[in-house]
């Protein structure tokens, strides 16, 4: 083999790579020096923005394969034959901390999935928790500032994250959901993923479903007690990283198995509680899971920059079949990612080979900005309609139209007899054992105690209270047992 040379990115040779050039022996440096200058001006732009949440992640490539047929829900093609297979990215998150966060946290996790399909790339971005704080995404920018690090004190504040939930009381679910068992994942491999919103499929003959998407795990629900989580992320920060490249490299491939619930979009108005509110779940009683198919995760990024940073995931790629629902946090993230995209990544992240569609190819009349690296031959035009065979539309809208009625204004979601912020918290909390309640009780107040504020203490146990009598008794006693004490 012969020896590889040593060049400057425009591909000269590089004579020294250990002395830089200096007037003299020992003196000050040269200008003309292009490989120091190069060099250290290409070290200063090796970061980029990092996610203003989900900041810390890792990921991995894999398929998909149906197992059961959709068919009669939906036309996405993708899903459309029992034993078909779509190729795949995820990545795995937590949401609060910057970059360098430690990974064994009690912290909601990112559950992002990028399919391959032949009509272009699906983005399912989920999170391991099948509900959310908020439903309406004017909130989001104030919840994400009050759980990320103070601007003064530079940390996570409890008298921030505490005083947010006790101005939203629609995030008792979600906080009961996040201080329970699951709230600590032992590994990315352990741990359940859900589309959370409910998303809107159309089969071939135009009728509407609503969906609710649940990827579970087949290597089994495994937590950390807050114990454990705190000695695990102290001692190594990247272990939940670590866990998942390791086991692909074992050639041990995580999978978890697609279900989804299926409401046939007729029976979304009269439902007893409003089926597009991100705080709730729905009754498997009411809508039975159906499963769909496998995904299985076998293969780690070469590069974590290039492929887990630079991955753009955005919830309004869908494909034909697949849709919106009405579901407001879901409509302003429509906006939202594709948008933080453009700044963090810039116009043409499309072109990255993680993010570009591999299944078919991307052919329209988007063109040219910073870093443009797909050329377009000499004869293709650039506008449209035009007379020279360019791509043309469909005439076939990818999803079911949604039905709209009333005035503009800023409304509530429309009511429904059961709608109330607390329910289902209460649901959640006598649905699990007596060791399991002790656990949330006492993480609660691990954070709630250190409240400074009596007024904002007092908020949140009123949630508590309004879920369960028990569950707000046991809290407050606990919280004021860590005050006294
Ligand atoms: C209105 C509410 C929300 C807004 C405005 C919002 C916005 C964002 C933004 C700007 C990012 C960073 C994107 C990037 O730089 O690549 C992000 C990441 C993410 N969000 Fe949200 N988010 C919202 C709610 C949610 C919900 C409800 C879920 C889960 C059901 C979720 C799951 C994720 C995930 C998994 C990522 C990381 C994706 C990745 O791995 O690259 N977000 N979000």
């Amino acid at each position: 083999m012969s020896k590889r040379v040593l060049t400057t990115e425009s591909g000269a040779p590089v004579a020294d790579n250990q002395n830089s050039a200096s007037a003299g022996v020992g003196g000050p440096l040269l200008l003309q020096d292009q490989h120091l200058l190069e060099k250290l001006a290409r070290f200063n732009r090796e970061r980029i923005p990092e996610r203003v949440v989900h900041a810390r992640g890792s990921g991995a490539y894999g398929h998909f394969t149906v197992t059961d047929d959709v068919s009669d829900l939906t036309s996405a093609a993708f899903l459309n034959t029992v034993g078909k297979r779509t190729e795949l990215f995820t990545r795995f998150s937590t949401v609060a901390d910057n970059l360098g966060g430690a990974d064994a946290v009690r912290d909601p996790r990112g559950f992002a999935v990028k399919f391959y399909t032949e009509e272009g790339n699906y983005d399912l971005v989920g999170n391991n928790t099948p509900v959310f704080f908020i439903k309406d995404p004017l909130k989001f920018p104030d919840f994400i500032h009050s759980q990320k690090r103070d601007p003064f004190t530079g940390k996570q504040e409890p008298d921030n994250v505490w005083d947010f939930w006790a101005h939203a009381p629609e995030a008792t679910h979600q906080v009961t959901w996040l201080m329970g068992d699951r709230g600590i994942p032992a590994s990315y491999r352990h741990m359940n993923g859900y589309g959370s919103h409910t998303y809107q499929w159309t089969n071939a003959a135009g009728d509407a479903f609503f969906v609710k998407y649940h990827f579970k795990t087949n290597q089994g629900i495994r937590s950390l007690s807050a114990e454990q989580g705190q000695e695990l992320a102290g001692k190594d920060a990247n272990s939940h990283q670590t866990d998942l490249l390791q086991a692909i490299e074992r050639g041990v491939h995580p999978s978890w198995t697609l279900y989804v619930q299926v409401m046939p979009a007729a029976e979304a108005d009269g439902y007893r509680f409003n089926p597009f509110d991100l705080t709730k779940v729905w009754p498997h009683a009411d809508y039975p899971l159906r499963r769909v198919g496998r995904l299985v995760l076998d293969r780690n990024p070469d590069n974590v920059f290039a492929e887990v940073e630079q991955a753009a995931f955005s919830p309004n790629n869908f494909v034909p079949g697949i849709g919106p629902s009405p579901d407001k946090m879901l409509q302003g993230r429509l906006f939202a990612y594709a948008d933080a995209h453009r700044y963090r990544l810039g116009v043409n992240h499309t072109q990255l080979a993680v993010n570009a569609p591999r299944a078919t190819t991307a052919d329209n009349y988007g063109r040219d900005g910073l870093m443009a690296a797909n050329a377009q031959p000499r004869d293709e035009k650039n506008y449209e309609p035009n007379s020279y065979g360019g791509p043309a539309e469909t005439g076939t809208p990818l999803s079911a139209p949604l039905a709209v009625h009333g005035h503009t204004g800023t409304h509530e979601a429309p009511a429904h007899s059961k709608d109330d912020h607390f329910f289902q918290a209460g649901e959640l909390y006598r649905l699990m054992s007596e060791e399991e309640r002790a656990r949330l009780v006492a993480n609660i107040a691990g954070g709630l105690s250190q409240v400074s504020r009596e007024d904002v203490i007092e908020k949140n146990l009123a949630h508590f209270h309004a879920a369960d009598p028990e569950y707000g008794k046991r809290v407050e006693a606990a919280v004021q047992a860590l005050r006294e004490g």
